[in-house]
Formats: structure tokens, C-alpha cells, sequence
């Protein structure tokens, strides 16, 4: 393992209410985004594009497991993120926990977010937060990584190489 990469450890639950851990996946690639369901923008934005993304990927995806990891485990309840995903994003699977799990999870990921006053959320508060999707391997490997600036055709082409690539291996 490179220092300082992405890694996929943590201890979570999903929006079922299972628990689940980075052993519940293996055998799947994660695509593993992180954000908040109060997220105004950034979060809606991510979750639309990387959905469009699965679609384009056809047949293909249904080796990805898609998954949303809150940093906001205070409001994002299992049924917050069960109804929010299932609304506007049903591809993605919502995974929350207690703050130290989710810290975890963050830091695993190296991800960074933090909770700042907002006046404009109902609660008074936001979670800014690392706009980044994680593209992880069959064993919970880091693959690759896709910034905010990333567009849609850039990473279906990415992603499909990665699928391609590691299916070929399979057969080997
Ligand atoms: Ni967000």
C-alpha cells in the first residue's frame, strides 16, 4: 500500500440499518463518494453526475457498488439517507455511523470535512466537505480518484479501463 493513498477500512451502517464493513463489498468495485444530505449544492451535483455515469456504464456497473458515506452523522439517520437517496439517487447505498466511525471512515479515505456555521441551512450549520469519488478495486484496493472537475465522459472512459482491466485479470 502507497502512504498516503485512499484506502476503503471502515465500520459502518448502511441505510438499512445493516451493518457493514469493507468485507460486506469484496468481489466489487466502490465508488464511494462522501458529503451530506443537507448539501445544497456540491453533494446534489456529484450524486446526478456519477448517476449518469452508472447508466452510461450499462451492464458494466452492475459490477460497481455505489456508496454515499455521510460526514454530517448527526441529521443523516439511516432513514434520512434511505429516503434522500432513494428519491434522487437510487443507484447509491447511504452509509452512516457514530462520529468516530465516520471520522474513521474519513480518514481511511483521506478525506477532509468539517462542520461551519451556515445561516442560510435550517439547523444552522453545513458540512464542507472533500469533493472527490473514490473508484476502489474488487478487494478494496485505491483504483482511481475523480475531482468535482471531472466530467461525465472522462470518467465512464476511466472507470470502463479500470472494469476492462481488472476483468482481464480475473481470467489470468
Ligand atoms: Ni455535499
Amino acid at each position: 500500500m502507497v502512504s498516503g493513498a485512499p484506502s476503503a477500512n471502515f465500520s459502518l451502517t448502511d441505510h438499512f440499518g445493516q451493518r457493514v464493513d469493507e468485507s460486506s463489498y469484496r468481489g466489487q468495485f466502490l465508488l464511494v463518494y462522501f458529503g451530506f444530505t443537507h448539501c445544497r449544492v456540491v453533494c446534489p451535483r456529484s450524486l446526478a453526475k456519477l448517476s449518469v455515469v452508472l447508466n452510461r456504464l450499462g451492464d458494466a456497473a452492475a459490477a460497481i457498488k455505489p456508496l454515499y458515506i455521510t460526514v454530517d452523522p448527526a441529521r443523516d439517520t439511516p432513514e434520512v439517507m434511505r429516503g434522500y437517496l432513494e428519491r434522487d439517487s437510487p443507484r447509491f447505498t447511504g452509509l452512516t455511523g457514530t462520529d468516530d466511525e465516520i471520522e474513521a471512515a474519513k480518514r481511511s479515505f483521506r478525506v477532509f470535512a468539517e462542520r461551519k456555521a451556515d445561516a442560510e441551512d435550517p439547523d444552522g450549520y453545513a458540512v464542507p466537505h472533500t469533493a472527490i469519488a473514490y473508484l476502489m478495486g474488487r478487494e478494496g484496493e485505491y483504483l482511481a480518484h475523480f475531482t468535482d472537475a471531472v466530467d461525465e465522459d472522462a470518467i465512464v472512459e476511466r472507470i470502463g479501463t479500470h472494469i476492462g482491466i481488472a476483468a482481464n485479470e480475473d481470467v489470468g
